[in-house]
């Protein structure tokens, strides 16, 4: 008898569909593990690409500062120590490193991180210090 062995094809059509959510899933994940590989430092990287929209063309009056193994990675530059301090206690700087993000972008996830998150928030000084240094390295406006 053929009617109950094996998957009917509405069954099946399912299971294909399922597995081609799970791969799609998958194929993101990888895609956002080589993201983060791909900000990993390299020496041999261009500033910026200049062909991406959003990425302004590198400036050689101001080259990027290199990389402090010590703080993350983070650049060296004023404020670099205290983002480093801040922001590790929950999350690696990879997170930050990989950011292009707008003024107003920094603002609103700071107050995210603060509301949403529960992060201590520092005086108003090193709070200044640290949201300029994340809108100087991490931007996508300059
Ligand atoms: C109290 C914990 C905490 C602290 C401290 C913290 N973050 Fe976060 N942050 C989070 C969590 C939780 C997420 C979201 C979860 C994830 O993606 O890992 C996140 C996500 C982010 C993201 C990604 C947002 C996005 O759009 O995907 C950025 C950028 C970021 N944090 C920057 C910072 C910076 C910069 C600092 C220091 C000023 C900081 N974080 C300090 C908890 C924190």
């Amino acid at each position: 008898m053929r009617r109950g062995s094996g998957p009917q094809p509405k069954d099946m059509a399912m299971t294909r569909t399922l597995t081609s959510l799970r791969l799609a899933l998958c194929l993101s994940l990888a895609i956002g593990a080589t993201g983060a590989v791909a900000q990993a430092y390299d020496p041999m990287r261009p500033a910026a690409n200049p062909l991406a929209p959003s990425a302004p063309a590198p400036d050689p009056a101001t080259p990027e500062a290199a990389p402090n193994p010590e703080l993350g990675d983070l650049p060296d530059g004023d404020g670099a120590e205290a983002t480093y301090y801040q922001c590790v206690a929950c999350h690696s700087t990879a997170i930050i490193r990989q950011q292009r993000l707008t003024d107003a972008r920094w603002d609103y996830l700071w107050s995210w991180m603060v509301k949403e998150q529960g992060m201590y928030e520092p005086d108003d000084e090193t709070k200044d210090e640290i949201l300029t240094y994340l809108k100087t390295h991490f931007s996508s406006e300059r």
